[in-house]
């Protein structure tokens, strides 16, 4: 029985333990290695990574993933999409999705998963029809939740749903690590029962399930999981590659992976994680194992947001208050998986609620916006009187938001003129003007440094 590895060293693992700050250098003597270690595929891209590499890097994302790819033949290459938000925090239209997902492709990606915050499909739609245009493998992702209306029947709903939009994989992402073993292999099965394309399981250590919800999840038929080479595994990451391979192979699993070469891989970035512990990005907190996710049902990165968020404001006394208002807010809104930005969104007015000592007296943007039906549809029902209160008489829209956008690609490239020196630099300032823009300041001063230096030379 073959089960598939994807090595999520490059995205997830680098996202989720130091804030996606991997610059390219830090990586590139490895990546012919990784290439030759026989992984099914190699997340490397996508997610926070596009963000960053503009953001913090001074890195031109694409020019990245070009260069992985040439080192990176042989294995396939994959990215995360957040649907109609592609790689920012906001609905972008159509046409941007459309070019986005194309160019990914013909920059070098094979497999691309997307997933929308609210499993409202109709945001994942446009992407998932222009990946199989493009050429490439459309994965799609149902994020996974625990909540009175979220049971086992409305997942294997979900996964049909994908399959009958045409798919060609499925991946359960559990992106807050709560996903028991048991509930895994009872989904998987349930799903492998209904569905007939490959399922993937995608999880994290935050609460310490991670090996064991795997190890359940391939007994159930699973076809992939997601691993992190040991010494970037753990914690806020995903379990190791090295520990899911040895005891898969006891039990009798074929993964594909090259023992020698993992060993050689993990020796590579052993002393990298020990820079990044020494720089301070690397936090002892983010690799040990946090169960309160599993008490409170929130995720471990939203609950260190609402500790900051309470210490900011000298209320760190309120936070089992806070706890307990989450599931309150959660359920008025129809109780949305808290994942980006419905664990912020939530977060904010739970506190916000407590520390004002009255509900909704005040609410923010993106609660309006979500009340509104800007997000998507809740995927249960909203507390009438909340949106009547936040509303008034405007009624919440129906359609799909991104109908209401106008094309901006075209304009926007009009717009740049020569500032933009290709296509993918249109692409990178519609979805980030103004990170993106500095980031074409500097990249043309530190061209100009680089010609005046030669001048001085001769
Ligand atoms: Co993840």
């Amino acid at each position: 029985m073959k089960v598939n590895i994807t090595e999520t060293v490059l995205r997830d693992a680098n996202q989720s333990l130091i804030a996606t700050r991997m610059p390219f250098s830090d990586f590139e003597t490895i990546l012919e290695k990784i290439d030759d270690a026989g992984y099914h595929s190699v997340e490397c891209w996508g997610g926070a990574t596009f963000d960053s590499c503009l953001r913090y890097l001074s890195e031109d994302p694409w020019e990245r993933l070009r260069k992985i790819k040439a080192k990176m033949p042989k294995t396939k290459l994959q990215m995360l999409l957040r649907g109609q938000n592609l790689l920012g925090y906001k609905h972008y239209p159509d046409d941007m999705v459309r070019k986005f997902i194309e160019h990914s492709i013909q920059n070098g990606i094979d497999i691309i998963r997307i997933f929308d915050a609210l499993n409202d499909f109709r945001n994942i739609e446009v992407a998932l029809d222009q990946t199989k245009k493009s050429g490439a493998h459309a994965q799609g992702a149902i994020c996974y939740t625990i909540s009175p209306i979220h049971n086992l029947d409305n997942y294997v709903r979900l996964a049909k749903q994908l399959e009958d939009m045409g798919v060609d994989s499925i991946c359960i992402k559990d992106m807050s690590g709560i996903l028991g073993p048991q509930d895994a292999y009872d989904m998987i099965r349930a799903m492998k029962d209904t569905v007939n394309k490959p399922i993937i399981l995608h999880t994290h250590c935050t609460t310490g399930l991670g090996p064991i919800t795997y190890y359940k999840a391939v007994e159930a038929g699973c076809d992939c999981i997601d691993t992190a080479i040991s010494s970037f595994s753990g914690g806020t990451s995903q379990p190791a590659t090295e520990s899911m391979h040895f005891a898969l192979k006891q039990a009798g699993y074929e993964t594909g992976l090259d023992e020698t070469v993992l060993k050689e891989i993990n020796d590579f970035f052993k002393p990298l994680k020990d820079k990044f512990v020494q720089s301070g990005l690397l936090e002892h907190y983010v690799l040990g194992s946090e169960t309160d996710a599993l008490v409170y049902q929130v995720p471990g990165g939203m609950l260190s947001n609402l500790i900051a968020q309470l210490k900011q404001q000298n209320a760190l006394n309120r936070l089992q208050e806070v706890l307990q208002e989450v599931p309150a807010v959660r359920k008025d809104l129809g109780y949305p998986p808290l994942v980006t930005p419905m664990s912020q969104i939530v977060g904010v007015q739970a506190a916000t609620n407590v520390l004002m000592g009255a509900r909704y007296n005040s609410v923010s943007n993106e609660l309006r916006s979500y009340l509104r039906g800007e997000y998507g549809k809740a995927p249960g029902e909203l507390n009438q009187e909340l949106v009547k209160q936040v509303l008034g008489d405007e009624q919440p829209m129906t359609a799909r938001f991104a109908d209401t956008l106008e094309p901006e690609f075209e304009k926007t490239k009009q717009m740049l003129g020569t500032m933009a020196k290709n296509d993918e630099d249109v692409l990178s300032y519609i979805a980030f003007p103004q990170i993106a823009e500095k980031f074409f300041r500097e990249r043309e001063e530190s061209a100009a440094m680089k010609v005046n230096y030669a001048i001085k030379r001769v």
